[in-house]
């Protein structure tokens, strides 16, 4: 485990790091509920109940919380959205899909302080009256679906969820439902399709899911750092809160620091601090590595270079330098990394998961993947650079959903800001151009259609069915392929956390 949580913070002229979701990860046993009490949990919601739902929404609002799953909308603001007095059922959707290359974000949190999350979830549905929460998690990961169900479990059992919480009269049931897996699940319409039974694919919008969301009825769907930010936001209140960040993204976050730097792992940061000061907190680079290219917030976001290590990482800040904040998952590659093979690995992921509901996006990463094999092979045409734009182009803002633009946008950046090492790829293959950083296994020349390509007529949407939903308390029947991730070290969370 290479998470480096604190470090530092004392280091004259840095930004402190400050520990707030990550505060108890350290301590023995953190997941566990008495671990939690002892650190002030549940007073946040024992102070939201002691106010009116509308005070709720109005503190949540006050603070300037924004969704942390990548969009930044304003988390109050969401919630204002349901209408009350309609009659009719309200949900919470809790989105632990967390699926994106380099996003290990809501896993740790998960693993390390579940009850942040059940705590944040009971406050938000007595702030929009709902009864149901449910949170979907990514089903390959075994452990957070038990770590999440005994935490639950233990909720039910001292009062927090329930017929009566706490005594106060209101009722909440949470379920942990288990996903089968599949990145176009965290789109939040098409988990909600998922959660339904049906095909994971996204919704036409509108209706808006505050109208007519899950079952039809109005939900609200949030990120797991989101919701598990509203108890301190509760117990300390808004201005405790918005005194972190910047002037529109306040706060606090979590950055997932990843890839050839030092000690990679979790930084719990208030938005705007830069990469140059995480690296500077965290041990720099790895031994003999220089900056080469990031992402700000996972492979979605357009790649930044050694340039710019000052961008402000917070909304506003990398949007101006022509990225997105998104996750803020920064993964970071040194000068051994060829971008060309980087950027196809992240085409390849895109077109798997794909889920082929429109053409743009469905045929346009079969081509980007062929294009980019060739230019990875050194065997590319003349015409492919213009090629790949072009694609490019008629995938991004044409596709149904964002995971169009996804996939176009580490090409066009990569061109962007490495052209000359796409034009080599039209003579000199990547695995030459940079000799260290080719394993065998990735060294392939392009080909026929290979197996795995054939089925994207077919594209295979794995669906969460009746046997993975699990209720709270009840033990939850293992899907037959469920596997423990074999990334799990990348991840940061093998043998951490109480998982071996
Ligand atoms: C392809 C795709 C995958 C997504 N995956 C996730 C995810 O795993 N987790 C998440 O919270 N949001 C994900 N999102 C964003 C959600 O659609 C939604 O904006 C988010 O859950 C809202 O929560 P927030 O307001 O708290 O950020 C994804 C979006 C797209 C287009
Ligand atoms: S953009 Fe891709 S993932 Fe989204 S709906 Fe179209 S085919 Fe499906």
């Amino acid at each position: 485990m290479s998470t480096a949580l604190n470090a530092t913070s004392d280091i004259p002229g840095l930004a402190p790091l400050t520990p707030v979701l990550s505060d108890i990860w350290d301590a023995p046993e953190s997941w566990t509920l008495p671990v939690y009490e002892q650190h002030r949990g549940y007073a946040g919601l024992r102070s939201a109940l002691a106010k009116t739902p509308d005070e709720v929404i109005g503190l949540v609002k006050e603070s300037g919380l924004r969704g942390r799953g990548g969009a930044g909308f304003p988390t109050g603001t969401k919630w204002s959205f349901i209408p009350q007095e309609d009659g009719k059922p309200h949900y919470l959707v809790v989105n632990a899909d967390e699926s994106e290359p380099g996003t290990c974000k809501d896993t740790p949190l998960l693993m390390a302080n579940p009850h942040s999350l059940i705590e944040g979830i009971v406050i938000s549905c007595y702030a929009f009256r709902a009864s149901h929460a449910f949170i979907y998690v990514r089903g390959e990961i075994l452990q957070v679906i038990r770590r999440l169900q005994a935490a639950v479990a233990e909720a039910y059992e001292a009062g927090y969820l329930g017929t009566d919480v706490l005594g106060s009269g209101f009722a909440l049931d949470v379920v942990v439902h288990a996903g089968a897996g599949a990145y176009i699940c965290g789109e939040e319409t098409a988990l909600l399709d998922s959660l339904e039974g049906r095909r994971g694919q996204p919704r036409l919008r509108p209706p808006f899911p505050a109208v007519a969301g899950l079952y039809a009825c109005p939900t609200v769907i949030n990120n797991v750092e989101s919701i598990a930010s509203v108890p301190a936001i509760i117990d300390r209140g808004p201005a405790w809160f918005a005194s972190f960040g910047t002037e529109k993204s306040k706060g606090f976050t979590l950055y997932s620091l990843s890839g050839h730097v030092a000690n990679p792992g979790q930084y719990e940061a208030p938005l705007g601090i830069t990469l140059r000061q995480l690296l500077e907190l965290s041990g720099g680079m790895r031994e003999g590595s220089e900056l080469k290219f990031w992402t700000p917030g996972g492979s979605s976001t357009p790649l930044f270079t050694a340039e710019h290590l000052d961008v402000p990482l917070d909304y506003e800040g990398v949007a101006a330098a022509g990225s997105m904040l998104g996750t803020k998952a920064l993964q970071v590659f040194d000068q051994t990394t060829s971008v060309v093979r980087a950027v196809l690995r992240w085409t390849e992921f895109y077109k798997h998961e794909s889920c082929g509901k429109c053409t743009p996006c469905r045929e346009g990463t079969y081509w980007l993947v062929q294009i980019m094999e060739r230019l990875e092979a050194g065997t590319g045409s003349p015409a492919d650079i213009e090629l790949l734009l072009d694609l490019c182009e008629n995938i991004s803002g044409r596709s149904f959903c964002a995971l169009g633009d996804a996939a176009a946008t580490p090409i066009t950046s990569g061109i962007q800001y490495f052209r000359e090492e796409f034009e080599a790829g039209l003579q000199t293959p990547a695995w030459d151009l940079f000799p260290t950083s080719a394993p065998p296994s990735y060294r392939r020349a392009p080909g026929p259609v290979r197996n795995d390509e054939t089925d994207r007529r077919c594209p295979r949407v794995r669906r969460s069915t009746g046997d993975f939903r699990s209720f709270a308390g009840t033990t939850m029947r293992e899907p037959p392929t469920a596997r423990p991730s074999p990334d799990t070290d990348q991840r940061g969370c093998r043998g951490a956390f109480g998982v071996t």
